[in-house]
């Protein structure tokens, strides 16, 4: 979810003006002083008009244009890993892939998923229609070759998460509902279980023939997961007193997950899926002596973005107090079995989680890293007791959660959130483990963890053994707030960090650090942008989010929040290179279409296919002030289906090369 564009409602965006980590922790003092200086300087130049000249003729133009011939490749240099011809940067109501590839429409927003299931009806829809069709908002994809396929490049599930819902683009007539103005009057309970129907995640069989990717229909495997499905929280918090809720006494019991966001999969064949902005879809006031209060304030909870608490108690907090503990986790599902219960693995902490990539350590014990998507929140990872390959099924269930500091001196530290150690006490609140997990945040503030800017995906490349942080961007940090890992006053294009774990161990608790790039255009110097000289002007980026390393150990970079009022630009796909002398050139392979922001990347094992998802595409650019509202009548992109009677639907790309071979090659 592209907050800053795209805050659910006023009152989500007043609440989280300013983050909600008011904790006191440190940035550095002479890292401070020394940025000083560049930070008037930054201030002093990066006003209106210096933004205002991002946008360039050539990227408005750029619309008309589909031209993606090779002459992008000549500008990265001979010793390019990507030697694909560069997509143009731009903006039009198409998605553009770089030529010599094809990008299809694998599965759209409605589209069947169950057996039986109806045909899309945007003017009539349902709540039990839309629970047996593909989701909404389509984010995080992972693939599963299925056991014994011939080729298992060729024939698997994909998993994929339903992070949210824009109301004005899905119903005909109702427009934005999420503002003062409206405050959700054209909401019906119709209307809102379609919403939670649409969320969760889809697990889909797809098989590839003739080189054509298509979903296998009435599949065995098929299942849709929403707001309602049951499913079981287990580890620390489960089953505790701060889980438990009229509806379920057991603690254990819950229904739904929400805005999930990326995620990841496990090489014991599970899928994890991270449950985010869970803050939005709260209401109601909380009573004034609620022992909740300073947990929910930290998440900034409630922020009334949706109208779900009008209908359903355990989203209103008033009612229903200990509701929102219950979420906020990453989820496990076996995707194999359509039955299976997910599993909410409390034990990885409670936060807004992106997403949830995990590597194997030196020793066998797996390690998954973890953003905490808020502007001044954390990185944190987890590293479980038992090893990967134990065949212990609830191996999350037990392990050690961490949160980073970035020291000035290039250093940083994985600090162990463990019960009963350091200031993790009863005297400072933390009478449990259980308190420990769901005041994650909380938790890391006592250790003094460095506050960041948006941390996005985190994905470790096995190949270099390093790990990549996408930061996405943060307006509101001020020069008094910049520290080393955080070098910029008003961060609006992000930047990513690159760890190097101790020792190449994933375990260990020490790492070095450096910034492998600082976003933005390059050709203003205000920006303060660092994308090597090779980089051609379609191959810088802002606000990166998601990201893949493929089989060759390539980065790829999806971003969120580019548009043609901030960077001249769609968001899409840009390759990242890490090694060698073209370490920091980014390079354009695929963009958005107009509205959209890009998630999703995943690659077969072979590399020959690479999964994107297109979401909310046909949303308004709101920071263009001659930008009409966007609506279901009048979108912004009619994508993909570009039928007059239809909304632009959110939908799976399958990315392959004219002939097959591996992808960006
Ligand atoms: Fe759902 Fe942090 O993007
Ligand atoms: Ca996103
Ligand atoms: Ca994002």
């Amino acid at each position: 979810m592209n907050e800053p564009t795209r805050t659910r409602s006023q009152a989500a965006e007043d609440a989280e003006d300013a983050g909600s980590n008011a904790s006191a922790n440190p940035t550095f003092g002479d890292v401070v002083a020394a940025r000083f200086d560049r930070r008037d300087l930054l201030r002093g130049l990066l006003g209106v008009g210096a933004i205002a000249a991002v946008v360039t003729p050539r990227a408005l133009a750029a619309g008309a244009s589909s031209r993606n011939d090779a002459s992008g490749a000549e500008g990265s240099g001979a010793a390019t890993r990507f030697p694909f011809a560069e997509v143009e940067a731009g903006s039009d109501a198409h998605h553009r892939v770089a030529a010599g590839h094809d990008a299809e429409i694998l599965i759209r927003w409605g589209d069947p998923v169950l057996p039986g299931a109806p045909a899309f009806d945007p003017h009539n829809q349902s709540a039990a229609a839309q629970g047996q069709q593909f989701g909404y908002n389509n984010d995080f994809v992972g693939y599963f070759p299925i056991p014994g396929a011939t080729d298992p490049a060729a024939h698997g599930l994909l998993v994929v998460n339903h992070e949210y819902t824009n109301e004005e683009l899905m119903f005909p007539g109702l427009g934005r509902q999420d503002i003062k103005s409206v405050a959700f009057q054209g909401m019906t309970r119709d209307l809102v279980e379609i919403e939670m129907a649409a969320h969760g995640g889809s697990v889909i069989e797809i098989r590839r023939t003739d080189g054509k990717w298509a979903v296998v229909p009435d599949s065995k495997y098929a299942r849709r997961i929403t707001a309602g499905t049951p499913m079981v929280l287990t580890g620390p918090a489960a089953g505790t007193d701060r889980v438990r809720t009229a509806a379920d006494p057991t603690g254990r019991a819950v229904l739904g997950m929400i805005n999930n966001c990326a995620g990841g999969t496990t090489p014991w064949g599970t899928w994890l899926t991270c449950e985010e902005n869970i803050n939005y879809y709260f209401s109601g006031s909380l009573a004034k002596d609620s022992p909740e209060a300073a947990n929910h304030k930290r998440f900034n909870l409630p922020a009334n973005a949706y109208a779900w608490g009008r209908f359903h108690e355990r989203f209103d907090v008033s009612k229903e107090p200990n509701e929102p503990n219950r979420f906020g986790w990453v989820v496990e599902i076996d995707p194999f079995d359509p039955t299976s219960v997910p599993k909410k693995r409390t034990a990885l902490g409670r936060f807004k989680h992106e997403g949830a990539a995990g590597i194997v350590a030196r020793d066998g014990r797996y390690v998954i890293y973890q953003g905490d998507d808020e502007r001044f929140d954390y990185v944190y990872k987890f590293v479980t007791t038992g090893r990967a390959d134990s065949g212990d099924r609830d191996l999350l269930d037990s392990g050690t959660l961490h949160v980073a500091r970035f020291d000035a001196d290039g250093r940083g530290t994985w600090m162990p959130l463990v019960f009963g150690q350091g200031p993790l006490t009863p005297e400072n609140g933390f009478r449990t483990k259980a308190d420990v997990v769901i005041g994650a945040r909380l938790a890391a503030d006592r250790l003094g963890a460095t506050k960041m800017d948006r941390p996005e995906d985190v994905e470790a490349n096995p190949k270099t053994g390093k790990v990549y942080v996408m930061l996405t961007n943060n307006g509101k940090r001020t020069g008094d707030k910049v520290d080393a890992a955080n070098p910029r006053a008003d961060n609006r294009f992000g930047h990513i960090v690159e760890l190097t774990p101790d020792e190449g161990d994933h375990a260990a608790t020490g790492f070095t650090w450096e910034i492998l790039v600082r976003c933005g255009d390059p050709g203003i110097a205000a920006v303060g942008a660092t994308f090597s000289s090779a980089t051609t002007k379609d191959g810088w980026f802002g606000m990166p989010d998601n990201c893949a390393v493929d089989g060759l150990g390539r980065l790829w970079v999806a971003t969120d929040g580019n548009a043609p009022s901030r960077t001249g630009r769609n968001d899409g796909i840009w390759a990242m290179e890490t090694e060698g002398p073209g370490r920091g050139t980014g390079k354009h392979f695929f963009r958005v279409p107009l509205g959209a922001e890009m998630c999703g990347p995943y690659f077969t094992p072979d590399d020959t296919t690479f999964f994107v998802a297109v979401q909310h595409p046909g949303e308004a650019d709101e920071e263009d002030p001659k930008a009409v509202p966007a609506t279901f009548e009048a979108p912004a992109t009619r994508w993909p289906d570009f039928d007059a009677g239809m909304p632009p639907r959110p939908a799976l790309v399958a990315i392959t090369r004219h002939g097959g071979g591996r992808v960006g090659t």
